[in-house]
């Protein structure tokens, strides 16, 4: 979609094609739909008694030659109560309008439904909000599919007061973080056969050609065993895929310590020796969108231009099955010295991840921040729409959870200090076990995580609920958690 923002002045004069207006139940009219009410000769009120059009949220009526007004058609839309419109509703009502535009192929339209007041929230949100529940709504995955459909337009937010400033800025944010979210879920929905480590290297690769500032380092399986690497190599012995860390270095000056950023991407997790059940194991091949995640950020980050530092890292590997694997009760040296006994070979994420956290040490971050889907049991803990948080830094936690409630891609912190739960990674024959087959899965992958990274401020984000979800039943990439880490990113430059 094209996003504009105008200015105009309704008139007979200028002919639109259409237009979309909100209205709020019980017959409440917005500023402009009482304008074209008062124009037409009360011909608007009418027409909607006579349809019983109150303005619930499901409700739309479209009107076609309206009296001593040139439009060819307005789509009133409801939207119910106004005291109490939030995000939620608001998502509703923009997808009842999309699907509209859908159905009626409307290639172009005047849209004024950015400044009504959705709970605390600025106008520069209701413009965000507006595009990312479009493309969301619109994204769809072709590439294997003999039939194409794509749906595309113009939407031109009217511009009421003197505030074109927050449309232009919330505009050039809602787009670069969008294309962020649609290149991540192109790479995320493609199936594991394409979609190797050494494939994702490659996707990397061509970022160096995309943008300025950008350099890509690949680190192959060699290099990992040199530097000792052993946790990370063990996860991808049984496949014949080779593992590859692809390092996307964004870099605006040479003063600022780096933000780095992780992400899990395991391309397809069978589970290994320790395999898992085959009911939905399809949908492993999303194992990958921690990886996904970060290579959408950077997209976004390098449109946006942000003056920060970042180090991007995809950690790819394929865990499988095979003579070659690693087995249950190996025990494995990490990169940082510290041992591992495995207990199951499934719980491959943190294997990966702590060499990884180990390995950036040497950038003297400023913050970490990893994402990964690590663990079901953080599913089981908080569901399909928010985020596992676990940090090591109540700051850094506090930066994280604000910008997910800004960018409604939301987080819920779990605690990882606690003492009380460290027993549970305690082996009899090494320094740790990776996994504790007990209680409090999505805790003791991070207390696991955060003994590797202690010399740093770090935050860990568990998407397994979150990085796709089931429209028709089937999984789509999500994309998340990129517009809370674009947000995340921008308020560290303290500009919008
Ligand atoms: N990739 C999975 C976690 C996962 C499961 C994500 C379901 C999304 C949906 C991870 O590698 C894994 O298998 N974790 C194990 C850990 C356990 C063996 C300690 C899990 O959650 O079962
Ligand atoms: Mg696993
Ligand atoms: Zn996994």
């Amino acid at each position: 979609m094209q996003y504009f923002a105008e200015k105009i002045i309704l008139s007979n004069k200028n002919l639109l094609d259409c237009i979309v207006i909100p209205m709020f139940e019980k017959y409440k009219f917005s500023k402009i739909l009482k304008k074209i009410n008062d124009i037409s000769n009360n011909y608007i009120l009418n027409i909607l008694k006579k349809n019983n059009i109150q303005g619930k949220i499901n409700q739309h009526i479209i009107l076609y030659k309206i009296p001593n007004f040139s439009c060819n058609k307005i789509i009133i839309i409801g939207c119910g109560n106004k005291d109490t419109l939030n995000r939620e509703k608001n998502k509703l009502i923009i997808n009842n309008v999309i699907n509209i535009l859908k159905k009626y192929s409307i290639k172009e339209i005047y849209w004024y439904l950015t400044d009504i007041k959705i709970d605390n929230y600025e106008l520069y949100w209701n413009i965000r909000d507006t595009i990312n529940i479009i493309e969301h709504n619109i994204y769809s995955f072709n590439k294997f599919k003999k039939s194409k459909n794509f749906f595309s337009s113009i939407i031109k937010f009217i511009i009421t007061n003197n505030n074109e400033n927050i449309y232009f800025s919330a505009i050039k944010h809602g787009n670069a973080i969008n294309l962020g979210i649609k290149k991540a879920k192109n790479i995320a929905n493609l199936p594991p056969n394409i979609c190797t480590p050494k494939y994702l290297s490659i996707k990397t690769k061509k970022l160096i050609k995309q943008y300025n500032n950008i350099s890509v380092e690949i680190i192959n399986e060699k290099i990992m065993q040199k530097i000792g690497m052993n946790a990370y190599l063990a996860v991808s012995k049984g496949s014949q895929n080779k593992p590859y860390i692809s390092i996307i270095k964004y870099q605006n000056d040479n003063k600022s310590q780096p933000i780095v950023l992780v992400g899990k991407g395991v391309t397809f997790d069978s589970g290994g020796i320790s395999l898992k059940p085959s009911k939905n194991m399809e949908d492993m091949k999303y194992d990958m969108c921690g990886a996904a995640a970060i290579y959408g950020t950077i997209h976004a980050i390098a449109q946006l231009k942000l003056p920060l530092n970042i180090i991007a890292i995809l950690a790819c590997g394929e865990n499988m099955p095979s003579s070659n694997a690693y087995r249950p009760s190996d025990v494995i040296e990490t990169m940082s010295g510290i041992t591992v006994e495995i207990i199951n070979t499934d719980a491959e994420g943190r294997l990966i991840l702590c060499d990884i956290l180990t390995y950036i040490e040497k950038y003297n971050p400023k913050y970490v921040i990893d994402i990964a889907t690590l663990t079901g049991a953080c599913v089981i803990a908080l569901g399909n729409n928010i985020s596992g948080l676990m940090a090591n830094n109540k700051k850094l936690s506090k930066k994280i959870i604000r910008a997910s409630l800004e960018a409604d891609d939301r987080v819920w912190e779990l605690p990882i200090n606690d003492q009380k739960y460290f027993h549970q990674l305690k082996s009899n024959i090494a320094d740790l076990v990776n996994s504790s087959n007990g209680v409090a899965g999505a805790i003791t992958a991070a207390c696991f995580l955060s003994k590797f990274t202690k010399k740093y401020k770090w935050a860990h984000i568990d998407i397994a609920g979150t990085a796709w979800y089931y429209p028709n039943n089937k999984a789509m990439a999500s994309g998340r958690p990129i517009n809370m880490l674009c947000q995340f990113l921008i308020n560290q430059t303290n500009h919008k």
